[in-house]
């Protein structure tokens, strides 16, 4: 069963959920308006799902922060709350890439640039870091095996469960958020052992394999189940990009891998269903997904880069001289991995931009671009959704040559 799941007993009626006495206070409004609010969020949602109770987390990583999907609505929800007595943070809280560069502009208006700062101040007075970024991991909040969370962006939540071994359901922006105010979350789903266990196998065969597009090819036929990868040999950067392409393919939270990732021994695969990749199947999806127009823009970074990528796109252009003939090109990554990277921001700048808080799906690509050409499996899933681009896929080195 999946674990995000309505249980069907939660469909004719709600079970109670198992509340302490200081738990039961905060909903009554004992500690503020903003505590109980949140409370009753997060009953409702034990409810929903049947948790066994609430569960303390040890930090929450909250989506809902780029004015482009949140809007004027969304701003006014956050502002408001933000006022509310009680409205602070229990637990380290970080925040999703934001709609632009807080330090810089680009390409977004000044009506945006004042309302994402609006935005941003109103999460930051409650507490929470402006970290901005879906690897919170990179930037000095690296969960340990078996630590529970409150974490929304779909590849940091992939990360944190598979790569980690921390424990997180794939929150919304609100449910975490009210995490963050109670510094716990309902008990269920990837929380619990028996949720985590593989549910397919698949046995890699190809001899060239691209995280994204393997991401992208197995998200697209198990939606949300969890699978356990054998034959597969990876870099931290590549579980990353395989992670983020079947969270938005399909909605996988978790996956395993043979010898790589900390709970894959902890599961037998004997008779799970057994899918076989191989070069041709690979093959297929890259194809399909390499062809489209002239691009105008590159855009790398989804997930936002660590310090190793950035260096390697810096090694890869040292030799190049701009032309500036070629598409504009965009790099992301988070602020603190590019105050760590001086030299190789500084190389990459000669060709582009390297932008931090924000990336090119929740930032407004679409005022400027039409045609993007990215690495990223989940970027090929979303530019055309969210950022309303024709997406050409390439491979990093593929890319780097388009510019001129
Ligand atoms: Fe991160 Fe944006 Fe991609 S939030 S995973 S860079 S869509």
């Amino acid at each position: 069963m999946s674990p995000v799941q309505v249980r069907p007993a939660a469909l004719f009626g709600f079970d109670p959920m198992y509340m302490t006495k200081e738990e039961e206070r905060i909903l009554e409004g004992e500690h503020g308006e903003a505590p109980a609010k949140a409370m009753e969020l997060l009953v409702a949602l034990g409810k929903i799902y049947d948790a066994d109770g609430l569960i303390p987390i040890e930090s929450a990583q909250i989506s809902g922060v780029s004015y482009k999907t949140m809007g004027d609505a969304g701003l006014e929800f956050v502002s408001d709350f933000s006022k509310k007595k009680g409205a602070e943070v229990k637990v380290r809280s970080m925040l999703n890439p934001a709609g632009m560069d807080l330090e810089r502009e680009s390409y977004e208006s000044e009506d945006f640039r004042k309302k994402q700062i609006q935005l941003v101040n109103a999460y930051s007075d409650m507490g929470i870091e402006l970290s901005c970024t879906c690897t919170p991991y990179l930037v000095g909040n690296r969960p340990t095996k078996g630590e529970h969370l409150a974490w929304s962006e779909s590849s940091a939540v992939s990360f944190a469960n598979s790569v980690l071994g921390a424990r997180t359901n794939r929150e919304g922006g609100p449910s975490a958020l009210m995490s963050a105010i109670i510094g716990k979350t309902p008990d269920y789903g990837l929380h619990k052992k028996k949720n985590r266990r593989p549910e397919i196998v698949y046995d890699v065969q190809a001899e060239e394999v691209s995280p994204s597009i393997l991401g992208y090819l197995v998200g697209n036929e198990i939606r949300d189940e969890i699978p356990y990868f054998l034959n597969l040999t990876l870099s931290e950067e590549e579980l990353k990009s395989l992670g983020a392409a079947m969270a938005a393919t399909g909605s996988v939270a978790m996956y395993h891998v043979e010898g790589i990732t900390p709970e894959a021994d902890d599961f037998s695969i004997e008779g799970i269903e057994k899918r076989e990749i191989d070069d041709k199947a690979m093959e297929e999806v890259k194809e399909e997904l390499k062809n489209g127009p002239e691009p105008d823009v590159i855009v790398i970074g989804c997930p936002h880069l660590s310090k190793k990528e950035l260096e390697r796109i810096a090694k890869n252009l040292k030799t190049k001289e701009p032309k500036g003939t070629g598409p504009d090109l965009f790099v992301f990554t988070s602020r603190k991995v590019k105050d760590r990277s001086p030299e190789s921001v500084k190389k990459i700048e000669k060709f582009g931009k390297v932008i931090t808080d924000t990336c090119m799906v929740v930032s407004p690509l679409e005022d400027e671009y039409e045609v993007a050409a990215t690495d990223s499996g989940k970027a090929c899933a979303y530019l055309p959704k969210l950022a309303d681009q024709k997406v050409v896929y390439a491979d990093l080195d593929t890319l780097l040559g388009m510019i001129r």
